[in-house]
């Protein structure tokens, strides 16, 4: 077995069954590397290393360059870790442990503190990357209501505003300013959110001192974002989506405890723990999570990767 980066994998072709079989993605290189070309996570680095075979990949760990704000409101470079996978037909041979030293050895060398990836509890993954030292960091407390409006009570997003990244930013810095977390953004990430989740103005409100990211399906509507910076701000993008939502409304990542208590006031059916999990290994033998980030540790749904 040879590890090379994902760049220098001659062929990508087996990339399909690789991450299809893991994730039930299937994979098209084209579509990805469009994405990863205006991705400011990998656009500079390696995308991934890829644990090869007979010129077929076998398994793969992606990384990502990341930015955090810590406790003192420095802004810190991190590695991120996605796409962790190997070939059934491979599995439980250390295929998976090698890469993952390699993308850690990689992160050291670029100075990085410490590692994060996003899991759940619930998959083999999570005990095997404690066994790599990764740490829980962060649950996800979500909110649930069914609401059963009749067609007429529905409205739709009449005040559709283009995806105002401006805007958009400015509401964002002034609420994270003093949160630790995922919160450095720049036009650039919110260009790079925009097309990956496929975000349309349909999908959005705007108002001068808030702004919602929604996703309405016919499953429901699931609030990917909410951010305001008074709380009746926030109780109000609440309640204009509210209006459009059928049957349904969910949010999955509520990290800010303002908006959980107007979820709760509103009838909500909350849930404080979740499989879903941030987990982070400190990479040098003085780098503590919770120094560096205090107890908590901010972002959405849409920073999820
Ligand atoms: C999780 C996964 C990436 C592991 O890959 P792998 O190459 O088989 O991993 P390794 O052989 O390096 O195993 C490392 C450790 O993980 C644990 N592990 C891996 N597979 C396991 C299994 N089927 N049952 C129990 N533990 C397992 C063990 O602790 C193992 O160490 P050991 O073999 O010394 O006991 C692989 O099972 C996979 O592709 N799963 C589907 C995709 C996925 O869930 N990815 C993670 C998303 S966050």
């Amino acid at each position: 077995m040879k590890i090379v980066t994902y760049r220098d994998l001659a062929s990508k072709d087996g990339f399909l069954p690789l991450m299809d079989n893991a994730f039930r993605w299937p994979f098209n290189p084209r579509v990805f590397e469009s994405f990863v070309k205006g991705d400011p996570r990998s656009r500079d680095g390696p995308v991934g290393f890829c644990a090869v075979e007979n010129d077929l990949p076998i398994g793969f760990v992606g990384v990502l360059h990341l930015f955090t704000q810590t406790l003192e409101g420095t802004v810190e470079r991190v590695g991120g870790i996605y796409g962790v996978a190997t070939l059934p037909s491979h599995a439980r041979k250390g295929v998976s442990t090698a890469l993952m030293n390699k993308a850690h050895q990689y992160f050291t060398e670029k100075g990085f503190r410490f590692s994060f990836l996003t899991t759940s509890r619930t998959l083999i993954a999570h005990a095997f990357y404690e066994k790599l030292g990764y740490l829980d960091v962060v649950q996800y407390p979500s909110a649930y209501k069914v609401v059963a409006h009749k067609k007429g009570e529905l409205s739709t997003n009449k005040e559709i505003a283009k995806f105002d990244f401006d805007k958009i930013l400015k509401v964002y810095n002034e609420f994270s300013r003093d949160k630790t977390g995922f919160v450095i953004r720049d036009k650039e990430y919110l260009k790079m959110l925009k097309k990956g989740e496929r975000i349309t103005a349909k999908q959005c409100i705007i108002s001068e001192k808030g702004y919602a990211i929604f996703r309405k399906d016919r499953e429901g509507v699931w609030i990917r974002e909410l951010i305001a910076l008074t709380a009746d701000d926030m109780e109000k993008l609440v309640s204009q989506i509210e209006q459009q939502a059928r049957d349904v409304i969910y949010d999955r990542m509520v990290l800010n405890n303002a908006l959980l208590k107007i979820y709760e006031s509103r009838g909500y059916m909350i849930s404080r723990e979740s499989h879903s999990v941030l987990m982070a290994k400190p990479l040098t033998a003085n780098a503590s999570i919770k120094q560096a980030y205090g107890g908590k540790f901010f972002m959405t749904s849409l920073d999820w990767f």
